[in-house]
């Protein structure tokens, strides 16, 4: 049977009277009802970069499903510099776009990008990752990122559980993303516990800017100099940086003997599970999120009532959110989860060598 994680988020129009309206009188007040009778409606997308592959399925997920509502999408992306992202924003207005939806490469910084769009009347749409410190951002569609560091450290403590004082190196991620905080938020609910009995020690760990792998192999390299080869795993909070991990382990002949986490499900992270080089990672089913965040930038451009049942707190406002569930993967489940789902073929995972 084919498997599914259901998106817990509710919304729309099913849910009326459970979450927080959308509309907001005053925005179409600016604009009436932000898209003309006749005309399409235009979502500008600002990516913050698309290294890594998880952002390619964003991208044509959200295209797909938009062009499905006969909406059209422009897109910018920032190659990771916030003044580059800020520009990006002011052109998406220049065209006039209806809304935006924005994956930010800092969350505090393109609180400027949202207030902008605010002004001109242009409704918001954070992704993925929480743009902070605003209180004009409408709307924030994301996964569990809290569960996400939890299943990751989860994974290890319970792969580790034989091992005397296990000794561990953690991968953290930008500094600039609030998700970094979350996953580890999430790693340290499960970990700290265990390092305070005693029972387990991170041995070292930084962030990796940009979420950059050059960056976690930087790290991972400064943690084999500093301490030597005797660790029994490597925590890392997505594949991208699981990519630079694997590089340094099998530079020092460790590879598939230090176990290795990940997040993203990217096919080389599946790859290198299938054949034993890394361990983990936790699949978020991208396709989904960006088709809902599609929707619901259409419902807020045409000033349809918007519900979800949860919000967040982003140091400003109490943002409205929907929020998508995640599995952990291992070689065990890799089938009935990424496979059976259709984000990745068995051909693709099992017969191509990992880089
Ligand atoms: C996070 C995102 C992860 C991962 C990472 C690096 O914000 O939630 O899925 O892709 O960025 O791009």
């Amino acid at each position: 049977m084919k498997y599914r994680i259901g998106l817990l988020i509710t919304c729309l129009l099913l849910c009326v009277g459970l979450g927080l309206s959308l509309s907001k009188p005053g925005k179409s007040g600016e604009r009436t009802t932000g898209a003309s009778e006749e005309g399409k409606v235009l979502i500008g997308f600002s990516m913050d970069e698309i290294r890594g592959p998880r952002w390619h399925k964003d991208q044509s997920a959200l295209i797909a499903r938009a062009e499905e509502l006969g909406a059209e999408v422009s897109i910018q992306v920032a190659n990771s510099n916030d003044a580059k992202q800020i520009q990006d924003i002011q052109s998406l207005i220049t065209q006039g776009v209806d809304v935006l939806v924005i994956i930010p490469h800092d969350g505090a910084a393109m609180a400027k990008g949202v207030e902008l769009a605010a002004e001109a009347g242009i409704p918001t749409i954070s992704y993925d990752r929480l743009i902070t410190g605003t209180d004009k951002l409408d709307l924030y569609v994301t996964f569990d990122n809290v569960k996400v560091g939890r299943l990751q450290a989860a994974y290890l403590v319970e792969a580790l559980k034989n091992v005397p004082n296990p000794k561990i190196v953690r991968l953290l991620g930008s500094k600039s993303d609030n998700n970094a905080f979350l996953f580890k938020k999430g790693q340290d609910e499960i970990l700290m516990p265990l390092v305070e009995a005693g029972k387990l020690e991170i041995i070292h760990e930084d962030w990796c800017e940009n979420w950059e792998g050059r960056n976690a192999k930087m790290i991972v390299n400064a943690a084999i100099t500093k301490h030597g080869k005797e660790f029994h795993g490597i925590l890392a909070s997505a594949d991208v940086l699981a990519n630079g991990a694997s590089k340094a382990l099998e530079e020092e002949g460790l590879s598939g003997r230090i176990l290795l986490t990940g997040q993203d499900a990217d096919l080389v992270a599946c790859q290198r599970i299938v054949q034993g080089t890394q361990n983990q990672t936790v699949y978020k089913p991208i396709p989904e999120l960006a088709k809902m965040a599609a929707e619901m930038a259409y419902n807020l451009a045409t000033a349809k009532p918007i519900v979800v049942p949860e919000s967040i707190d982003n140091n400003m406002a109490e943002i409205p959110m929907g929020m998508a569930d995640i599995v952990s993967v291992t070689a065990e489940n890799m089938m009935e989860t990424v496979v059976a789902d259709g984000f990745h073929s068995q051909e693709e995972i099992y017969k191509v060598t990992a880089n």
